[in-house]
C-alpha cells in the first residue's frame, strides 16, 4: 500500500455520467482507492461558470454524488467531497491568479471552444469565471497537495497549467507544493458513437453518449447506429469509429471475444454488426450492473448527504492546513 502517495480528481455536475468520464476517469478512481490517500470532489464551482438552470444544478449535484458512489468510489476508502462545502478552494484560487500568466489563460483551448459554443448563441454571455476557470482547478488539486490526478486526456493542457502554478508558486514563496502528475487510463479519449471525430460529451447531444445508468434499448440503439466505415478499406488503418469500438469492447468486454472480433478485422472480415453486437452486450452487462447499484444508494438520499458532509468537513480540515502554511509564505496574517 501506498497510501502516502495522494490523488485528487474533479468532475462537474452538469448531466449524467456517461461512458467517457467513467472508462476516461472514474474506473481509475475506484481502482486506486486502496493503493493511495485519494480525495475525489464534485466540482459545482466550476458548473457555475457557463450559463445554468439552479434546480438544474441542485439536482446535477445530488445525482452525481449517487452516481460516484454507484461506480464504486468507496467512503470507507477515499473522500468523496463537494467543492462549495469546501470555500478554501476559492481562497487558494485568489492566491493562484495572482501568480498565473495572464497569456498561459488565454491559451487554453478549452476556454477557446466554450467561447465559440456560447458565442453562436443569441444573447450569449462569456462569464470571467470562465476564463479563469483552470485556476480554480489547480487550487482544486494543489489545496490538498496532490501527487496524482487520474483524468480523460481532455484535461492534459489544464493539468500542466496546475504544474506551471506550483513551479510559479514555489519560485515566488518557496518550496511547497508537489507538482502533480496526470494519470491515465488505457482509453484516454472515448470517441461520440455518431461521430467519431470528437470526444463523447454530454454537450453534443444524446446521440453522441451512452448514459453509465442508461437502460438496455438505448444502449442497443445507441450502439447499433454508431458509425464505422463502409467495410472496404482493406489494408488501410482502422477507421476512429471502428477502432472506438474495439477499444470499448476492450475496456468492458470479455478480452476472449475483444481476441476473437480482432482477428476476424485483420483477417479482412470487416462487416461490423458482431462487433457492434458484442459492445452493446459489454456496455449492457456494465450499466445493468451500475443502474442497480445506483437504485439502492437512491434509497437513501438524505444518508447519502450526510456522508457527504462529514467527507467534506474532512477535506476542509486538510485544505484549512494548507491555507494556514500559504497565508505564512505569502506575507498575510494567520486567522
Ligand atoms: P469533466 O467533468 O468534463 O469530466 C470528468 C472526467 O471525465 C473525463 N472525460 C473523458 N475521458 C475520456 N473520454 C471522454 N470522452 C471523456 N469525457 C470526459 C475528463 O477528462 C475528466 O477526467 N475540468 C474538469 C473537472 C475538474 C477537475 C479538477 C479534474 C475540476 N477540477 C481537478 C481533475 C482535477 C472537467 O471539466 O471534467
Amino acid at each position: 500500500m501506498d497510501k502516502q502517495h495522494s490523488v485528487f480528481s474533479g468532475i462537474q455536475p452538469t448531466g449524467e455520467l456517461h461512458l467517457g468520464n467513467y472508462l476516461g476517469a472514474v474506473a481509475n478512481w475506484v481502482r486506486l482507492q486502496d493503493n493511495y490517500d485519494c480525495r475525489y470532489c464534485v466540482v459545482d464551482l466550476h458548473a457555475m461558470t457557463m450559463p445554468y438552470d439552479i434546480a438544474e444544478l441542485r439536482a446535477n449535484t445530488e445525482n452525481m454524488l449517487i452516481g460516484l458512489l454507484a461506480c464504486g468510489i468507496d467512503p470507507a476508502r477515499a473522500n468523496l467531497c463537494l467543492q462549495s462545502l469546501v470555500p478554501e478552494h476559492t481562497e487558494l484560487q485568489w492566491v493562484f491568479s495572482c501568480v498565473c500568466a495572464y497569456g498561459d489563460l488565454m491559451r487554453q483551448t478549452q476556454f477557446k471552444d466554450k467561447m465559440d459554443q456560447l458565442e453562436g448563441q443569441q444573447g450569449a454571455f462569456i462569464s470571467a469565471g470562465l476564463f479563469t476557470y483552470p485556476v480554480l482547478q489547480a487550487a482544486d488539486i494543489l489545496l490538498y497537495r496532490a501527487d496524482y490526478v487520474p483524468v480523460g486526456k481532455d484535461q492534459e493542457q489544464h493539468l500542466e497549467l496546475s504544474r506551471e502554478i506550483a513551479r510559479r508558486f514555489n519560485f515566488q514563496f518557496g518550496e511547497f507544493f508537489p507538482e502533480p502528475r496526470a494519470l491515465a487510463t488505457p482509453t484516454p479519449k472515448v470517441l461520440s458513437l455518431a461521430d467519431p471525430t470528437r470526444k463523447m460529451s454530454k454537450s453534443l447531444g444524446p446521440k453522441h453518449y451512452v448514459g453509465l445508468f442508461e437502460e438496455e434499448k438505448s444502449v442497443r440503439a445507441k450502439v447499433r447506429s454508431a458509425v464505422t466505415d463502409t467495410g472496404e478499406g482493406a489494408g488501410e488503418g482502422m477507421s476512429p469509429g471502428v477502432e472506438n469500438l474495439f477499444s470499448l469492447l476492450a475496456a468492458c468486454g470479455d478480452p476472449a471475444v475483444h481476441a476473437a472480433l480482432l482477428k476476424e478485422y485483420e483477417a479482412g472480415n470487416r462487416r461490423y454488426a458482431l462487433l457492434k453486437d458484442a459492445v452493446a452486450d459489454a456496455l449492457v452487462a456494465l450499466t445493468s450492473r451500475l443502474r442497480a447499484r445506483r437504485a439502492e444508494i437512491a434509497a437513501d438520499v438524505p444518508g447519502m448527504w450526510k456522508q457527504v458532509r462529514a467527507m467534506s468537513e474532512v477535506s476542509r480540515d486538510a485544505a484549512r492546513a494548507t491555507l494556514r502554511e500559504v497565508r505564512k509564505l505569502t506575507g498575510l496574517p494567520s486567522l
